[in-house]
């Protein structure tokens, strides 16, 4: 079960007015497309292991568990701090997590459900007892500041959950997860690995997040709608069961077409794209920790999670609060 959530997001906070000055644009295009508002970016010294760490204190804090009970740290990143060593070995030193194993998950926008699903897994086979599992993201680092398609929607940010064993009520009720590695040209960052030397990749501008936004757009609405009904009909539920959707936010139109695929009334839907815009793998643990804070969760309530990302990569998970 969920013992306790966190969030971190930067100070800084860049408007869609902002952007009109950057790149030829207007808040009204960006608004109507999207839904998003405003987004926080990060400053150059701001980390993601820094962001990742905070999120992570305030999850352990409201879970009231040391670092130290932590048996496995799961970081769901696109945006590490380094290529190697994992972002989550970072984390591990900030939180003084001394007992946990730490590794990322790269499953772009869908990685905190894969974290979440393999958290599970390791508490239900019993190899461990305590998880914390983290998305967190610092994507303007990667974002191409001359391309109008894709500048306006990401923002950066980290959320955490700890993950404890269920008491027979409370807790992971299903998950899900997918990929079509087919897709991977549609979304991604071409360079920084060890495909394309270092040199070229900066000299050909490959170290930026690329994406065909009409092609993911449909994919998207498609998969998520796919993901969101698998797992309602697997365990025999409908939308009249769940009492929260926190489908991932990427995009106003993506959450009204997952929504309306599986007769989610709206007012049962969480969104806060309009103040974030697209965080990747933090952004349902980030909305999962204010949902819990404003009362929109409650104690009781049954969650539904959805998202789509790079890969491609999808998935869903149901959460008994
Ligand atoms: N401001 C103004 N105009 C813009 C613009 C911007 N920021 N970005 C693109 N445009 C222009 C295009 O150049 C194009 O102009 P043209 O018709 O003269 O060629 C026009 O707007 C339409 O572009 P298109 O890409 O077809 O728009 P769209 O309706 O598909 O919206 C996205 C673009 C990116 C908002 C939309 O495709 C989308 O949301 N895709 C999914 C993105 C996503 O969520 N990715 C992450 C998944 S986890």
């Amino acid at each position: 079960m969920i013992l306790g959530t966190g969030r971190a997001v930067p100070k800084r906070v860049l408007t869609n007015a902002d952007l009109e000055k950057m790149v030829e644009t207007t808040d009204q295009w960006i608004r109507e497309r999207t839904g998003i508002e405003r987004r926080f970016i990060a400053d150059d010294k701001d980390t993601t292991s820094a962001l990742c760490a905070e999120a992570g204190r305030v999850a352990l804090q409201a879970a009231q568990l040391p670092a130290e009970k932590l048996d496995a740290i799961i970081l769901a990143t696109v945006t590490g701090d380094v290529t190697f060593p994992s972002t989550a070995c970072y984390v591990q030193e900030m939180l003084g997590a001394t007992n946990a194993a730490a590794f990322d998950i790269s499953a772009a926008c869908t990685g905190f459900i894969y974290g979440l699903s393999l958290a599970d897994s390791l508490i239900a086979s019993g190899k461990a007892q305590h998880v914390l599992v983290i998305g967190g993201e610092i994507l303007t680092r990667i974002t191409d500041w001359t391309d109008r398609a894709t500048c306006v929607l990401f923002g950066d940010a980290a959320g955490a959950i700890v993950l404890g064993p269920g008491d027979g009520q409370r807790g992971v009720i299903d998950t899900f997860i997918k990929s079509d590695g087919r897709l991977t040209p549609l979304l991604c960052m071409p360079g920084g690995g060890t495909k394309v030397p270092y040199d070229v990749a900066v000299a050909e501008r490959l170290m930026f997040l690329k994406m065909e936004g009409r092609e993911v757009f449909k994919h998207a609405v498609t998969a998520m709608g796919d993901a969101a009904e698998h797992i309602l009909t697997k365990n025999n539920l409908t939308a009249a069961d769940i009492n929260l959707l926190i489908p991932h936010q990427a995009n106003m139109r993506i959450i009204n077409a997952t929504a309306k695929r599986v007769s989610m009334p709206l007012e049962k839907v969480y969104v806060n794209v309009q103040n974030y815009g697209n965080t990747s793998a933090a952004s349902i643990p980030l909305a999962m920790d204010e949902a819990l804070e404003n009362g929109r969760l409650q104690p009781g309530d049954r969650c539904l999670i959805v998202a789509f990302g790079g890969g491609f990569t999808w998935g869903s998970a149901i959460i008994q609060f």
